[in-house]
């Protein structure tokens, strides 16, 4: 579990990135897996949920990022909120998020969207966009009237943390650099040189 002091510290950094209307995705991060032979990969991902237990972010279950976290647990996440100069860094493991709460988040999506995650086959070849369409009519056609549940692949993973570092831009190139690290019992800080 996070401390205390850190899950304040992110949830202010948060929420005045969220009320800077320069930001156009806050919550916006970049999301680094690796598979089994540690190469590593990174995408943009949003994050959906946050407190004490980790960052939570929803996916495909069946794409490459999935398919690395199968392999590989570890994961990374950087946010970057340029007009406020800073930047978090996050690395842990990762687990499932529980069925109850990717229904409840999938749920609150957009109907559109709901449509795309049964369409979609993330990450793998598509032969042509036509494809693509095809399925979206086809699921539109399934779900006309009714509710869309979520794909059985549509799922969430928790990034629960052993490491947090808070970076604030300093003028020179002197950034302040805040490293919390997990060491099993709690959790220390120290400064990092810029
Ligand atoms: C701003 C932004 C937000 C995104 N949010 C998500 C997201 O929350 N979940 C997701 O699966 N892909 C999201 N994507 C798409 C991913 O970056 C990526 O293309 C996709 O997940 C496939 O990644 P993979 O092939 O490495 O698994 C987002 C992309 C951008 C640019």
């Amino acid at each position: 579990m996070l401390s205390d002091e850190i899950v304040e510290r992110f949830e202010t950094w948060l929420a005045e990135a969220k009320a800077d209307k320069s930001l156009a995705e806050p919550t916006a991060m970049c999301l680094s897996t690796a598979d089994r032979n540690g190469h590593p990969s990174s995408r943009i991902v949003l994050l959906k949920g946050f407190d004490a237990r980790g960052f939570v972010f929803y996916s495909n279950g069946e794409s490459r990022k999935a398919t690395e976290l199968m392999e590989n647990t570890h994961a990374a996440l950087c946010f970057y909120w340029m007009s406020k100069g800073r930047q978090v860094r996050v690395e842990g493991l990762v687990v499932p998020v529980s069925k109850e709460e990717c229904d409840i988040y999938f749920a609150s999506r957009h109907r559109e969207s709901q449509i795309g995650a049964w369409a979609s086959q993330q990450s793998r070849t598509m032969p042509d966009r036509q494809v693509l369409e095809d399925a979206i009519a086809h699921y539109e056609e399934k779900f006309a009237g009714l509710s869309v549940p979520r794909p059985p692949h549509w799922i969430g993973w928790r990034v629960v943390p052993d490491r947090v570092e808070f970076w604030q831009e300093g003028d020179f190139r002197l950034h302040d650099r805040d490293l919390y690290v997990c060491d099993g019992d709690g959790w220390t800080v120290v400064k990092l040189y810029p």
